[in-house]
């Protein structure tokens, strides 16, 4: 990595040169940057709402651990909660009652999910729910949607990754997002042999997309009627989009359920859940293989657990969704005035700023948005001080520890861009 300089697309001095011994100098490919033609950040400290790098260069976070930090960065009770774990031992290979807890948590603030599971990722949790949904239904195609991210299991990578075998790509279907007809018509082509359809139901992975209401209400019928599970990756939307998640929010039921993020506070997880007939199908009460060394490790559920109390206790999404409304308003109102043609798209504490002339609705229509422009107001923002996922296809997160002040400077810094 380049050091010094102090253009846009230098690493600060102190930086170590992550890319000698990283691949790409990441561990996960959208940290590098390249989407919008920088060096991968090395980052120090976190706290609140801000992260400091290795060479002292503070930004303000709106990538917040890509959604998992709603309360932001070293929250005071995660924090103790944590210390509190690691004291009493951090690892015990056996069940322990703070998976328990979390698991009681996450089923009062979702009745659909009576059962759960953890995993230590999003991408195990995802992959088990397509493993039981296929034992339940003795079925084994399923339908996914362009633009939606279900971790990196090989069937849920259809079209995106070399190393995909095709029999396994075959038993994928992939529908545009946001399309009945499609899902209907995959359904009339496939009669009996789709196991399951699974979502994000909004998706963040394109970007932010929101869909109608009727688009998660049909799946749900369609699911029912021909004997498919319908399963709802929550790992963003889960207590995000509301305490209960995008299915409290949009009132529709899935059979399954998928989280990860949040509900480890910025520890490693992942969790399926659901109907307890369904989640019986596991080992070792079922024939459904799934295990792991770190599967319910306590610091993710003291941490997970932390984190549930303390939005059940202070209720941050009214104010949140003033924020993302502002940064959104903010945006809009200084792309109008610059005369370029930009569609913010925002659901409470996550949205996307699209530079295009139609609304972006689909993963198409994320495509079609300028990417040299994003990348333009992406680097003027890292340059201002301020970080946002740098790729067109993530959101911008904001959390509990956000100000308005804060937003103001990102709607400046963007207004700066866009001259
Ligand atoms: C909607 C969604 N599902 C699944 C995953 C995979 O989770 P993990 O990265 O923890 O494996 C992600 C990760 O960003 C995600 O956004």
């Amino acid at each position: 990595m380049r050091a010094g300089g102090g253009g846009p697309r230098s690493a600060s001095p102190a930086a170590p040169d992550s890319s000698a011994v990283l691949v790409g100098g990441v561990n996960s490919p959208v940290r590098a940057f390249r989407a919008v033609g920088q060096e991968p950040l090395v980052l120090a400290r976190g706290k609140g709402a801000v992260v400091t790098d290795a060479g002292g260069r503070r930004f303000v976070d709106f990538i917040m651990g890509w959604g998992a930090l709603l309360l932001g960065h070293a929250h005071p009770s995660v924090t103790q909660a944590v210390r509190r774990r690691l004291t009493a031992g951090w690892h015990l290979g056996l069940t322990h009652e703070g998976e328990v807890a979390l698991a009681q948590a996450i089923h009062e603030a979702m009745p659909s999910v009576e059962q759960i599971r953890f995993t230590a990722s999003g991408t195990e949790a995802c992959m088990t729910a397509i493993r039981l949904a296929r034992a339940c239904t003795g079925r084994s195609k399923i339908v996914t949607f362009e633009g939606c991210y279900h971790g990196h299991s090989d069937g849920l990578l259809v079209k995106r990754s070399a190393g995909v075998p095709e029999t396994i790509a075959q038993e994928t279907i992939v529908a545009p997002y946001a399309d009945v007809q499609t899902a209907e018509a995959a359904f009339r082509r496939f009669p009996g042999q789709i196991a399951a359809v699974i979502l994000e139901p909004v998706a963040a992975n394109m970007g932010v997309v929101v869909p109608p209401r009727q688009f998660l209400q049909r799946l749900r019928e369609l699911a029912a009627q021909h004997g498919s599970l319908l399963i709802f990756d929550e790992v963003v939307t889960g207590f995000r989009v509301a305490f209960g998640g995008a299915q409290a929010r949009f009132n529709v039921t899935p059979d399954l359920t998928v989280l990860g993020k949040i509900i480890g506070g910025g520890f490693p997880i992942g969790a399926v859940g659901g109907r307890r007939e369904l989640m019986r199908r596991l080992a070792p009460e079922g024939d459904v293989y799934h295990g792991g060394t770190f599967a319910g490790h306590p610091a993710a559920m003291a941490a997970g657990l932390a984190t549930i109390q303390a939005l059940q206790r202070t209720r941050p999404y009214a104010r949140l969704a003033e924020l993302g409304g502002q940064l959104a308003g903010g945006i809009r109102d200084a792309a109008r005035r610059a005369g370029i043609a930009v569609h913010v798209n925002q659901l409470g504490s996550m949205l996307t700023i699209f530079f295009s002339d139609h609304p972006v609705t689909d993963f198409a229509g994320a495509q079609r948005a300028d990417a040299a422009r994003f990348a333009h107001a992406a680097n003027t923002l890292r340059q201002d001080g301020i970080l946002v996922p740098p790729s067109q296809f993530e959101a911008m997160f904001l959390s509990v520890r956000h100000t308005p002040r804060m937003v103001e400077r990102a709607i400046a810094s963007v207004s700066r861009a866009l001259r």
